[in-house]
């Protein structure tokens, strides 16, 4: 029994993770000097660089955090993950696993190599390929995605002033050619059926949501807690479906970086370009971190750094 406990005992008690989290805080700007802010989405560009926040959401609901953990960023791609438990719910395994992959790509986020050789079938669900799928998924599913994604978002976060930044959205919609080629390239193959500018302006607005690290950590939660939100109780995903999320984010949430994720932090993770990452420690909590500044692979520098740092400094060996 007395080794029972040691076992399930957390590594760190509340103090001690706090002190981590403001020591992890503290450091983040020793990765100031390096990489830069995503500009190719120019509305991103204009974000001030040096800026570090870190929140955790512990399975029982309590938060931590420390540095800029409240302030709002554009999540990007970490949207992805959203758009894709939105298609869990709503959709037959089949209905998506045909359409879509399972493996990592090994190429940039937004790569169309890959797409022509595979059928338009992307990768996975997190490269913009595979989310713009998704996206086409959910046309047929959802009246309004955005409406939809908004309330699982404001439902799963607590916060129920979430929403869309639509400058960052427009910005976009403004230098969508690549995207667009994405989506065109899956209509030539026949795996998207929308009308592409309309996804692709559902897609961008999934992408522009503004959150910051505290309601991220929180909307993320149930990842870590077999499916279950601890802000409602209510089941999001079955313990199943929230073990294949999680297998998918640590093997695809970092695109072309996951192993080298994996090797440092050896959590599931995800990224976006606005800086932001969240990663699972499962049965224990969720994290965000968010620093703007970003390396080749579009990946926060500082956010990987801290997480790299939290990981070690909470003496854990996830894998
Ligand atoms: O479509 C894009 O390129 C962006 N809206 C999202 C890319 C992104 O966040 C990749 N993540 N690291």
């Amino acid at each position: 029994l007395c080794l029972l406990k040691v076992a399930m005992t957390p590594p760190l008690d509340s103090d001690a993770l706090q002190t981590l989290l403001e020591r992890l805080s503290n450091d983040a700007s020793r990765c100031f000097n390096e990489g830069k802010v995503a500009d190719y989405i120019p509305a991103l560009a204009q974000v001030d660089p040096d800026q570090f926040g870190i929140a955790v959401c512990h399975v029982d609901g309590r938060v931590q955090y420390a540095g800029d953990a409240h302030t709002r960023f554009s999540i990007q791609s970490i949207s992805k993950v959203h758009a894709l438990v939105l298609a869990m719910q709503r959709l037959e395994s089949d209905e998506i696993w045909s359409r879509v992959g399972r493996e990592p790509s090994g190429q940039a986020f937004n790569s169309i190599m890959q797409l022509e050789v595979e059928n338009g079938i992307p990768r996975n669900p997190f490269i913009n390929a595979g989310a713009l799928l998704i996206t086409d998924l959910l046309v047929s599913r959802i009246v309004s995605i955005q409406n939809t994604l908004r309330e699982q978002l404001r439902r799963l976060s607590g916060s129920p002033d979430i929403g869309f930044d639509e400058k960052v959205a427009r910005s976009e919609m403004d230098h969508k050619a690549r995207n667009a080629s994405l989506a065109y390239l899956m209509q030539a193959y026949g795996n998207v059926h929308s009308d592409v500018d309309d996804l692709l302006d559902t897609y961008f607005h999934s992408c522009s949501v503004s959150m910051n690290c505290v309601e991220l950590a929180r909307s993320f939660a149930f990842l870590a807690n077999r499916g279950v939100n601890p802000l409602d109780g209510k089941e999001v995903v079955s313990p199943l479906e929230t073990r294949q999320l999680n297998a998918l984010l640590l093997t695809c949430g970092l695109y072309d970086a996951a192993g080298d994720f994996a090797w440092r932090v050896g959590l599931p993770g995800k990224s976006g370009v606005g800086g932001g990452i969240i990663a699972i420690l499962p049965g224990q909590m969720s994290i965000c971190v968010w620093s703007p500044r970003l390396d080749g692979y579009g990946n926060s520098i500082a956010g990987r750094h801290a997480l790299e740092g939290l990981v070690a400094g909470m003496g854990l060996s996830p894998l």
